[in-house]
């Protein structure tokens, strides 16, 4: 399976702030904002990985990520000439997949909790073994901001809605997908919503209509936070501080997840390292060197 980063966008909501800089390259706490999804991908055993975002941005991506090569990945990237919607991915991507399956993140989630890695390994088996696509809930207070999952007697999934204003559920659709290598196609078929956008909400109806469609809950254990005001972007950085600073590891830290999964080994690792300047983020990498790694089994 193959991953796709989609971090593009105008990012209007957090004007001014993003006005010269994209969303995702601000800071939640102490990493860019793209360095959560990514790791999130990272867990996922995925190592090969598409970059997207938009014309003006996808050089200071470039600059930050490389090939991916010094974390064992390997990066592409490539520009989404305007926002025409999530779905569009599949279909600037369609030479980067090939005949693979694919996990697409967005940009801006940040996803932190037990049994996560699980979870994500659990997603890419089922897809590359029985194709189909697996989406993920999650209970949230304001459901009318998101994809909206109904669900009808039994539990099994009946609907998918775009920001509804009267939503049946309050399952909201995380932003973090597994799809057969038919998400090209479907894409492809797709024809943009009133918002002129190809949604990916359509994407997931044609899975559910197949009868291919998967849904994964994230329980009370994993914490899936918002980015997308001033707010609940200041709120992500405090989270990530307070579980750093009580546990002394790092959340979405991709040099360890490449160095723990074996992609790096310690010298490139301690290199890493002093490329930070000697400054915290690199004293953890040392530390991890040091120590192999233990402190954060
Ligand atoms: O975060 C999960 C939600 O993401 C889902 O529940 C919704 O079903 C899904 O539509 C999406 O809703 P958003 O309101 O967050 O979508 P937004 O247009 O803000 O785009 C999400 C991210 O993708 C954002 O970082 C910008 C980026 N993006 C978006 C579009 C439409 C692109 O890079 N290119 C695009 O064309």
């Amino acid at each position: 399976m193959k991953g796709i980063v989609l971090a593009g966008g105008a990012g209007s909501r957090l004007y001014p702030v993003t006005r010269v800089l994209s969303k995702q390259l601000l800071p939640v706490y102490d990493k860019p904002m793209i360095y959560y999804p990514l790791s999130v991908l990272m867990l996922a055993g995925l190592r090969e990985v598409l970059i997207i975002s938009t014309p003006h941005d996808l050089p200071r991506f470039e600059e930050l990520l490389g090939s991916g090569e010094r974390l064992g990945m390997r990066f592409a990237y490539l520009a989404q000439p305007e926002p025409k919607g999530i779905a569009q991915a599949f279909l600037l991507g369609a030479e980067f997949l090939g005949t693979s399956p694919v996990c697409l993140v967005l940009g801006d989630n940040v996803l932190h909790g037990s049994g996560l890695t699980g979870l994500l390994a659990r997603c890419v088996t089922t897809v590359e073994h029985q194709g189909g696509a697996v989406i993920a809930t999650y209970v949230v207070k304001d459901p009318e901001r998101y994809g909206v999952v109904t669900f009808g007697r039994g539990g099994a999934v009946v609907g998918l809605e775009e920001k509804p204003a009267r939503p049946r559920s309050n399952h909201a659709v995380v932003g973090l997908y597994f799809y057969d290598n038919e998400v090209i196609s479907i894409a492809a078929g797709l024809t943009p919503s009133g918002r002129g956008e190809l949604e990916i909400t359509d994407v997931n109806r044609a899975y559910l209509q197949r009868g291919t469609l998967r849904v994964e809950h994230l329980g009370r254990g994993v914490a899936w936070l918002d980015t997308g005001t001033h707010e609940t972007l200041l709120d992500a950085s405090n989270f990530v501080q307070t579980i750093e600073q009580r546990q002394g590891l790092k959340i979405g830290c991709l040099e360890e997840i490449a160095f723990q999964r074996g992609y790096i080994d310690r010298n490139r690792l301690i290199e890493l390292g002093k490329a930070m300047h000697a400054n915290d983020y690199g004293r953890y990498l040392l530390e991890l060197a040091r120590t192999d790694g233990e402190s954060a089994l």
